[in-house]
C-alpha cells in the first residue's frame, strides 16, 4: 500500500483573490502606529511593517490610514490624502512586494473620534493650545460621554467625504498597494452611520438599516470606482458593536451582502467601537476576549454570503489558525499582537505545521545561513559530547547541556 503524502497545510496553501495570490493565508493585521508626520509614514513604519513581510506573512497591511486630514484621530495619525504622501508609501509598499508579500491598505476616517492624543496618553482629547480641530459625524452625539461634539454631516459634507474616498484610493493604486479595505467597523465614521446609536439622523441616512448602510455602500462604490478591477477589495466590519451596542450578526449579514453586491471580495471579522464608552447605551453585553474570538463571526458570514472572510483576534497557535481555515470558519488569519511578539510568526508556524521548507519563506540572505544552522542541530543533537580544538595538537571535551569536562588534552 503507498503511502499517501501528508495534505499540505491549508495556512500555507496560496489563495488567488481577483489577479493576486498571496503566499499563504496569514494576514499582518492593521495597526495604526501614531508616528506619522502630517500623514505620511516615516522610518518607523518601513521597519515595521517590513519586519512583517520579511517574517513570511502573505499579505502585510498597513495603518488606517485617513482619506482627509479631519478624518485622522491624532495629528501622528497616517493620512494619505496629498500627492505627496504617494512616494513614501510607494517606498514601503515596494518593499513588502520585494520580500514576496501582498502589500495593503487600510482607508479610513474617524468621524467623531477626531482630534484626541493616541493611546500612550489615553486618547484625552486635545486641549486649545494643541490645534484641536471639529470632528464630523452622522449625528451631533459625542464619542464618549462629555466628549467633543462633532458637526453633524450636511449633504456637501458627505458628498465632500466621498470624493475623500476616491482621491484616496486612486493614491494607494498609485502608490503600489494590490489589496485595499475599507475600514467600516471599530465606531469610526462609517461605523457611526450604520449604528442607529451614533445615527440619530431623519434624512434618506438615518433611521432604517437600508438607509443606515447607505453611506457605507456610496463609500464602497465610490472606492471601486478607482480601484482597478483586476484588485481585491477588503470591508472591515465590526460583526457585532460589543458591550452597549445593539448592531448583530444579522445586521451584519445584510450589509455583507450588500458590500457583495458591489464587489467587495472579502469581509475582515473585527467587532466593537459603539459601547458603553462611546456612549453606547444598547444591551449587548462584552464579548469574551478568548483566541479566536471572533472567528464564529468570520464562519457565519462566510457561510451565509459565500464571501471569503479574516478571522482576527488572539489568533496566536499555529495548529488553531489551521482549525479555524480548515472547519470552513474562514479564508485568512489575520494577527495583530501575535505578530508584533513574533515578527517570524509565519516561519515558526510553517515548521508546527510541519510544511517542507519554512525557510522558503524568508530571504535567501537568511534562509541560506538559517539553512547551515539547521544542518548544524541535526548533525549534533542536544547533548551531544564533541571535541573542541584548541590547538593542533590540543583539544577539550565539551557538551552543552555540560559544559567543559575535563582539560586540555594533547592528541
Ligand atoms: C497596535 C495596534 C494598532 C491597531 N490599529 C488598527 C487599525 O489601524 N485598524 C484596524 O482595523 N484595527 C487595528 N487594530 C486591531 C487589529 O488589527 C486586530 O484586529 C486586533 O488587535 C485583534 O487581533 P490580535 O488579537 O491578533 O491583536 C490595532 C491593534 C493593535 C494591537
Amino acid at each position: 500500500m503507498k503511502d499517501t503524502p501528508p495534505e499540505a497545510p491549508l495556512l500555507f496553501t496560496p489563495i488567488k483573490l481577483r489577479s493576486v495570490t498571496a503566499r499563504n493565508r496569514i494576514v499582518s493585521s492593521p495597526m495604526c502606529q501614531y508616528l506619522s508626520d502630517d500623514g505620511g509614514p516615516e522610518e518607523w513604519q518601513l521597519v515595521n511593517f517590513g519586519r512583517f513581510a520579511m517574517g513570511g506573512c502573505g499579505i502585510v497591511f498597513g495603518e488606517e490610514t485617513a482619506v482627509e486630514a479631519r478624518g485622522r484621530k491624532t495629528h501622528h495619525c497616517a493620512g494619505i490624502y496629498r500627492d505627496s504622501h504617494v512616494p513614501s508609501y510607494r517606498r514601503i509598499s515596494d518593499f513588502i512586494r520585494a520580500q514576496g508579500a501582498v502589500p495593503a491598505i487600510q482607508l479610513g476616517h474617524c468621524g467623531r473620534r477626531a482630534s484626541q492624543h493616541g493611546p500612550l496618553q489615553g486618547r484625552a482629547a486635545l486641549t486649545e493650545a494643541e490645534r484641536p480641530w471639529q470632528g464630523i459625524a452622522p449625528s451631533a452625539l459625542p464619542p464618549t460621554p462629555g466628549g467633543a461634539i462633532p458637526r453633524e454631516m450636511d449633504l456637501s459634507d458627505i458628498r465632500a467625504t466621498l470624493a475623500a474616498w476616491r482621491a484616496a484610493t486612486q493614491r494607494s493604486v498609485d502608490a503600489g498597494y494590490e489589496i485595499c479595505e475599507i475600514h467600516g467597523a471599530h465606531g469610526y465614521l462609517i461605523h457611526q452611520f450604520l449604528s442607529p446609536l451614533s445615527n440619530r439622523r431623519s434624512d434618506a441616512y438615518g433611521g432604517s438599516l437600508e438607509n443606515r448602510m447607505r453611506y457605507a455602500l456610496e463609500v464602497v462604490d465610490a472606492v471601486r470606482s478607482v480601484w482597478p478591477n483586476e484588485l481585491p477589495l477588503f470591508f472591515r466590519t465590526s460583526a457585532v458593536e460589543g458591550p452597549g451596542g445593539v448592531w448583530g450578526i444579522d445586521e451584519t449579514l445584510t450589509l455583507a451582502r450588500e458590500l457583495k453586491a458591489r464587489g467587495v471580495d472579502v469581509v475582515d471579522c473585527s467587532s466593537g467601537g459603539i459601547g458603553i464608552s462611546a456612549g453606547g447605551d444598547g444591551t449587548l453585553p462584552a464579548i469574551p476576549r478568548v483566541p479566536g474570538f471572533q472567528a464564529g463571526y468570520a464562519r457565519e458570514i462566510r457561510r451565509e454570503t459565500g464571501l471569503p472572510t479574516v478571522a482576527v483576534g488572539m489568533i496566536s497557535d499555529a495548529r488553531h489558525a489551521e482549525t479555524i481555515l480548515r472547519e470552513g470558519h474562514a479564508d485568512l488569519i489575520a494577527l495583530a499582537r501575535g505578530l508584533m511578539d513574533d515578527p517570524n510568526w509565519p516561519l515558526h508556524a510553517a515548521r508546527e505545521l510541519g510544511c517542507t521548507d519554512p525557510l522558503g519563506l524568508v530571504h535567501e540572505r537568511e534562509a541560506q545561513r538559517l539553512r547551515l544552522l539547521e544542518r548544524h542541530r541535526v548533525q549534533y543533537p542536544p547533548g551531544s559530547a564533541v571535541e573542541i580544538p584548541f590547538a593542533t595538537d590540543e583539544q577539550v571535551s565539551y557538551s552543552w547541556s555540560t559544559g567543559i569536562s575535563g582539560s586540555r588534552v594533547r592528541r
